[in-house]
């Protein structure tokens, strides 16, 4: 049998100065911004994969279980798919994100027990409104990571990444979604949007959670 190299080469040194990098950064500002990051043949094995997805394993993105539709459309306008692992480039994406919690839980203590992520694919006009991942107090959605899965992306494409300070609404770090960019940010301090994109946008978005579990409920696993 023989083991695809991607999986094989996960556990490189690369990541590990990536992994402190991240970490340093999330105790010092609470978020971190990193281009050309992502290991190259993690990146586009990914990226392929997105873009060969059949449009029907993706569906219309929603803000919550019980939120209606057109809500949802006024908010968001994505469609994802939930990475399951079920094929090795998933496999190799969960375990290269397992490596970073464990990596984070070593330096910053921060208990992160539970990942959960997906493919977003933003069409022409797509965007995702100002939002906050987690809320305060919620203690579900601890840390957030996006990936981006486009190898071109112009000044004229739109579809950045905002990042504004909690307590501002202009103030933002805007990122651009080209390929390889690896964006952590703590869940419940940064407000976020996508900006309109002007051509298909791919991307990965995934957060970690504590274990919120007690005797009488059970932590789903989203
Ligand atoms: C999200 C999100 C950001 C991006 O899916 O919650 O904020 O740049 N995505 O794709
Ligand atoms: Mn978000």
């Amino acid at each position: 049998m023989t083991t695809p190299i991607s999986v094989a080469r996960q556990g490189g040194f690369e990541d590990d100065s990536l992994f402190a990098r991240i970490a340093t950064d999330i105790e010092i500002k609470g978020f971190s911004i990193n281009p050309a990051a992502l290991p190259h043949e993690l990146g586009d094995s990914l990226s392929a994969y997105a873009h060969q997805l059949h449009a029907a394993k993706f569906e219309r993105a929603g803000i919550g279980r019980a939120d209606d539709f057109f809500k949802n459309s006024f908010v968001r306008s994505d469609e994802i798919c939930w990475i399951t692992g079920e094929s090795l480039t998933g496999q190799a994406w969960l375990t290269w994100c397992l490596r970073l919690q464990r990596f984070l839980n070593r330096r910053l203590f921060l208990g992160l027990f539970s990942f959960e992520s997906h493919f977003a694919h933003y069409k022409p006009g797509d965007f995702y409104k100002r939002h906050f991942d987690a809320f305060r107090g919620e203690a579900n959605r601890v840390l957030s990571v996006v990936v981006y899965l486009n190898p071109a992306w112009g000044p004229d494409d739109g579809g950045e990444l905002v990042l504004y300070s909690e307590d501002s609404d202009t103030q933002g770090v805007k990122v651009t979604p080209l390929q390889g960019t690896v964006v952590v940010f703590l869940s419940e301090e940064f407000p976020h949007e996508v900006l309109p994109a002007h051509r298909d946008r791919y991307s990965i978005a995934g957060w970690y959670r504590v274990n919120t579990s007690h005797a009488t409920k059970v932590d789903p696993p989203r």
